[in-house]
């Protein structure tokens, strides 16, 4: 099975049905630090739901409208990266994140959704990268910010988990913005190292 490197002992793979058990016990192991932002963590309680996320995002991959990706860290299923929309039609894409407490702060998403938007700009002529997050999901905010992202505004009450509603902030980097961020850094990298 293919797999990107993200770092020593962290690698992205397609997260698949076949991964359904793994998967299920991924979200039980860390449901309540996810719940607050993530809908899956209060949809997901056996295989069954798993297989039922994971084929809806098998048969999005196979009609390229979405894909869903898992991290493993050290052997263990540790967190995920998804596209949750992607729309060649209109080149807009949506990425989705989250990570279990003992992947975070190592940029393993930093890394893994960087990977993506190089795909998604560089292979698939996408021209508009969103990220969208509750406003109080700090975490998430500082995500997009590191990864270039431009805050652009609020969805009221657009979001519902449960019986709650709840506002979207929408992030997004263009595909110009992209390419000119991954330029600069590259040239600061090589003045770095003396290139
Ligand atoms: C959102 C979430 C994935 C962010 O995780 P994260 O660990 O902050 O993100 P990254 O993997 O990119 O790591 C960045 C952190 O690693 C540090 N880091 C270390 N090496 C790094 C590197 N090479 N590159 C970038 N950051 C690096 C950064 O300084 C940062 O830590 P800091 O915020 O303490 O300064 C995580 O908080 C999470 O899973 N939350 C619950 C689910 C969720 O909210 N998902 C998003 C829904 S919209």
């Amino acid at each position: 099975m293919l797999a990107l490197t993200l770092d020593a002992g962290a690698h992205l793979r397609d997260l698949e049905p076949w991964h359904a058990d793994e998967f299920a016990a991924h979200v039980d192991r860390i449901r309540d630090h996810l719940k607050p932002w993530i809908p899956f963590a209060s949809r997901i309680y056996d295989a069954d739901g798993a297989r039922d996320l994971l084929q809806r995002f098998a048969d999005k991959r196979a009609a390229d409208t979405g894909r869903f990706y898992g991290l493993w860290l050290d052997g263990e299923l540790s967190g995920g990266t998804l596209f949750k929309e992607f729309d060649t039609a209109s080149g807009v894409c949506e990425v989705g994140v989250w990570l279990a407490p003992w992947a975070t702060g190592r940029g393993l998403i930093t890394r893994a959704v960087t990977s993506m938007i190089d795909w998604a700009v560089g292979e698939r002529g996408m021209h508009r990268i969103e990220w969208r997050t509750d406003p109080r999901n700090e975490r998430s905010r500082a995500a997009a910010a590191r990864l270039g992202m431009t805050r652009e505004g609020v969805l009221r009450s657009s979001f519902v988990i449960g019986d709650t509603r709840f506002d979207t902030e929408v992030w997004a980097i263009l595909a110009d913005e992209w390419r000119g961020q991954r330029t600069r850094a590259t040239m600061a990298s090589a003045t770095a190292s003396g290139a």
